[in-house]
């Protein structure tokens, strides 16, 4: 799908940054006067909210298909009603996660048959692909101690065995590709959200040229 706007998608494992690491840049471009749309998966629509509470809550157990059509609900509402509209309009979309955490996360974390999750995220998100995916990078363990000291309460996914976020995290050190860029996760938020920055600036520097940034 072409569109006049700037995709940008952030990635990893759990406890990772990228919601400190979402809301660092969403100030930015805001200051910026770039005005960006924020999203974050599951979620941003109502059907899609409603989705993500039941995902999250470790009181319900789903069976590992229904979980992923339960993202991919989500996405498909957020993609139509929420990113392709804000693309169109050529704004920036920084997303909280997108259709790379369903590869690693049902493919490598759950072991779902690759072929019917790939064409079902496609489904999805109508083909629709990042122009710059950020994945921050930790090692195991930093990402669950981090949430651990932190207030929030850990959610379905959190509670998962060690086996499965160490799979998790194998699998994003491994993604690569076209607009892919590696971030060091364990940089401290100042230097972390610095080369998220450059990348952003690096990628469309049409968008950032008039602007004191
Ligand atoms: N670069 C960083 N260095 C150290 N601690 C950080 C960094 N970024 C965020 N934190 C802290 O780590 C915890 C997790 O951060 P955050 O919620 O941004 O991660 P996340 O990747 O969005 O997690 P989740 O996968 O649960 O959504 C928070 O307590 C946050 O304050
Ligand atoms: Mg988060």
């Amino acid at each position: 799908m072409n569109h006049p706007g700037f995709f940008v998608v952030v990635e990893g494992p759990e406890g990772s940054g990228k919601s400190t690491l979402v809301a660092e840049l969403g100030t930015w471009l805001d200051v910026a006067g770039l005005d960006p749309v924020r999203v974050r998966e599951p979620g941003g629509t109502p059907v899609a909210e409603g989705a993500r509470r039941l995902l999250l809550d470790p009181e319900f157990e789903v069976a590992p298909v229904a979980e992923v059509f339960l993202y991919l609900a989500a996405r498909a509402d957020l993609v139509d009603r929420v990113i392709r509209p804000a693309l169109v309009a050529g704004r920036i979309v920084l997303a909280d996660r997108f259709d790379l955490s369903t590869e690693i996360y049902q493919i490598v974390g759950r072991g779902l048959d690759r072929d019917m999750v790939t064409s079902a995220n496609r489904a999805a998100t109508g083909g629709l692909r990042p122009d710059l995916v950020l994945v921050t990078d930790v090692p195991p363990g930093v990402g669950l101690a981090r949430q651990q000291r932190g207030e929030q309460a850990l959610d379905r996914l959190d509670l998962e065995d060690r086996a499965f976020h160490q799979r998790v995290i194998e699998a994003y050190l491994a993604v690569g590709g076209p607009g892919v860029r590696h971030l060091d996760g364990t940089l401290p938020p100042e230097a972390l959200f610095e080369s998220a920055r450059e990348a952003l600036v690096a990628e469309r520097p049409d968008l950032f040229a008039a602007r004191d940034v």
